[in-house]
């Protein structure tokens, strides 16, 4: 059984964590563990910080998309901005690395994000922002939802 959602919300940080609870929220239906769960908000609160920060550089003004796809056990997530976008893809994505050390950032984002998720895909341009497609297989894969 295939089931969707998607929602949108302003880029203010107060926002991530709805961003976060609200696909865990989603995703319950398909019984995860603990240890799943936590991992998929941690990736949410991820790539919206980044939406947040980098695309939009903090100006709350903005909308920051999410979509989640569940697919019996296959988990798919699209985050996209349309901020300012990645220049360097590979820099971006090497571990530790940061634009904004300024802000203490830790620059484990996408390397985190990379771990927990058995796939990612950045689709970035400098005129049209950052778009992530993310997929994780849940351990259960055997139930038969219909
Ligand atoms: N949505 C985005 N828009 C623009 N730049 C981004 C976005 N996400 C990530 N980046 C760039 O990739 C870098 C690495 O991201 P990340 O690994 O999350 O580290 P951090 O957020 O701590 O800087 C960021 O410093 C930023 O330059
Ligand atoms: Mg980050």
């Amino acid at each position: 059984m295939k089931n969707e959602m998607v929602v949108e919300f302003s880029s203010r940080s107060e926002n991530e964590s709805f961003a976060r609870v609200t696909v865990a929220a989603f995703i319950t239906q398909l019984d995860p563990t603990m240890e799943e769960i936590t991992e998929i908000k941690t990736v949410v609160s991820e790539a919206v910080t980044n939406a947040i920060i980098h695309g939009y550089n903090n100006e709350p003004d903005h909308m920051v998309y999410i979509k989640c796809t569940i697919n019996n056990g296959d988990i798919e997530l699209v985050i996209k901005d349309n901020g300012a976008g990645i220049d360097d893809l590979d820099k971006a994505r090497e571990p530790l690395y940061t634009s904004k050390p300024e802000l203490e950032r830790s620059g484990m984002g996408f390397t985190i994000i990379e771990n927990f998720m058995d796939s990612i895909e950045i689709t970035s341009s400098p005129s049209e922002g950052t778009t992530l497609h993310l997929t994780k297989q849940l351990s259960k894969t055997k139930t038969v939802y219909n």
